[in-house]
């Protein structure tokens, strides 16, 4: 059987998660993980027993056994250097999202990538959801008929909303609607964005970072499709991580609406009160079974690595994914709608907004 030796970058909760599924599968010969932090590198040095461990990616980048890394690192300005490292050393990479921070950085990873002929794709883990493989499912055979809308509501607890701002200042619709943006255009390909409308509204991070609590985006697109996408993390705490989805497609022959709130299992105790369980967006391991679209999504990878097969998630879609969500950024800061693809204008426009929230400019305070 062909297996191959896995490197994982960032062994947080998510590169956990990874980690976890990577420990468990036939297809991987040696596993070898990288933190900075030395307490968290122990604890799954001692729980996973890799080959190695290691404080230093380059560690990783030098042993030429690797072929395949996972990279799960935070703050997320790391993505781009990290990823662009892996993949000049020839290894395939899966990166968490963001694919990077700025237009230029994800150009130059597809590109080396390709040069390399590598396999590289970013985790939109949703695209493993069961409920979202159904929805591909009915639209690719016809029974919806044409799309005519798609609605998607997803908000997260605040505590989630609290971690992320404390790294660095991205909105929900980069963070968050990133992952609605990638699977709703997946289920309308080949159609593409052609204009963005998004609106925030301030709340409890406000005084936090400046980010908005909510933001709704409605998203043309050139078949004439109108998606309305809803992102935001501002909900009280229902399981560590919560995660609510409520979605609604429309076709000329049919509807379907996924109700992916979680609100189907619920663990009442006398210590947390009502919580809901397997309610986190990338899911968990639950004893011999993985609850969620993570796990799938990880085996997905190694396996179209090591049959040769294409990714789930090409970056080209990612990189389309982040000039939309880019474009709904600048038009919640303008109030107006944005078109795509970009122009040198609005290309112009989001660096200036992107240097205005590096250098601490918060439009919420100046309200
Ligand atoms: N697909 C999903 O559903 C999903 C869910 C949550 C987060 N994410 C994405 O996953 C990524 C990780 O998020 P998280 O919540 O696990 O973050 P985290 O902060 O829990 O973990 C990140 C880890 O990276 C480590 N790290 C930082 N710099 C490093 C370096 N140079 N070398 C090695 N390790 C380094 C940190 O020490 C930390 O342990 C983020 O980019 C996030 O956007 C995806």
């Amino acid at each position: 059987m062909k297996t191959v030796e896995v490197g994982a970058i960032g062994v947080g909760w998510v590169g956990g998660t990874r980690v976890e599924t990577l420990s468990r599968t036939a297809l991987v010969d040696k596993l070898h993980i990288c933190d900075i932090k030395p307490d968290r590198l122990a604890e799954l040095k001692a729980r996973y027993k890799p080959a190695t461990a290691t404080l230093d990616y380059q560690d990783i980048i030098k042993n030429d056994n690797i072929s395949v890394v996972f990279i799960s690192t935070t703050p997320e300005t790391n993505h781009y250097p990290i990823a662009r490292d892996c993949l000049r050393a020839g290894k395939h990479v899966m990166l968490e999202k963001p694919i990077a921070l700025e237009l230029w950085e994800a150009d130059e990873l597809i590109a080396i990538a390709k040069r390399n002929n590598l396999k590289f794709t970013i985790g939109y883990s949703q695209r493993f959801n069961q409920k979202i493989a159904y929805a591909k499912k009915k639209i690719v055979d016809g029974t919806l008929g044409k799309v005519v809308s798609i609605l998607v509501s997803r908000h997260l607890s605040r505590a989630l909303g609290k971690k992320i701002a404390s790294r660095v200042r991205l909105s929900p619709v980069v963070m968050e609607s990133t992952h609605d943006l990638d699977f709703v255009m997946w289920l309308l390909e080949p159609a593409k964005p052609i204009r963005v409308y998004s609106q925030g509204a301030y709340g409890y991070m406000e005084p936090i970072n400046g980010s908005h609590d909510v933001m709704f985006t409605t998203v043309t697109m050139d078949n004439g499709v109108v998606v309305m996408i809803g992102g935001g993390w501002n909900f009280p705490e229902s399981f560590p991580n919560y995660c609510s989805t409520w979605i609604e497609i429309t076709g000329t022959d049919g509807a379907l609406v996924l109700d992916d709130t979680a609100r189907d299992h619920w663990l009442n105790t006398e210590k947390t009160g009502q919580v809901f369980p397997m309610s986190t967006m990338p899911g968990e391991q639950v004893d011999h079974v993985f609850a969620g679209g993570m796990g799938p999504e990880t085996i997905h990878f190694i396996e179209s690595c090591i049959q040769n097969k294409p990714v789930m998630v090409k970056p080209e879609h990612a990189r389309m994914v982040m000039e939309t969500y880019s474009a709904a950024d600048l038009s919640a800061d303008r109030g107006e709608p944005v078109n795509l693809p970009l122009t040198n204008e609005t290309v112009a426009a989001i660096a200036d907004l992107k240097a205005r929230y590096r250098a601490g400019d918060n439009p919420a305070m100046q309200k």
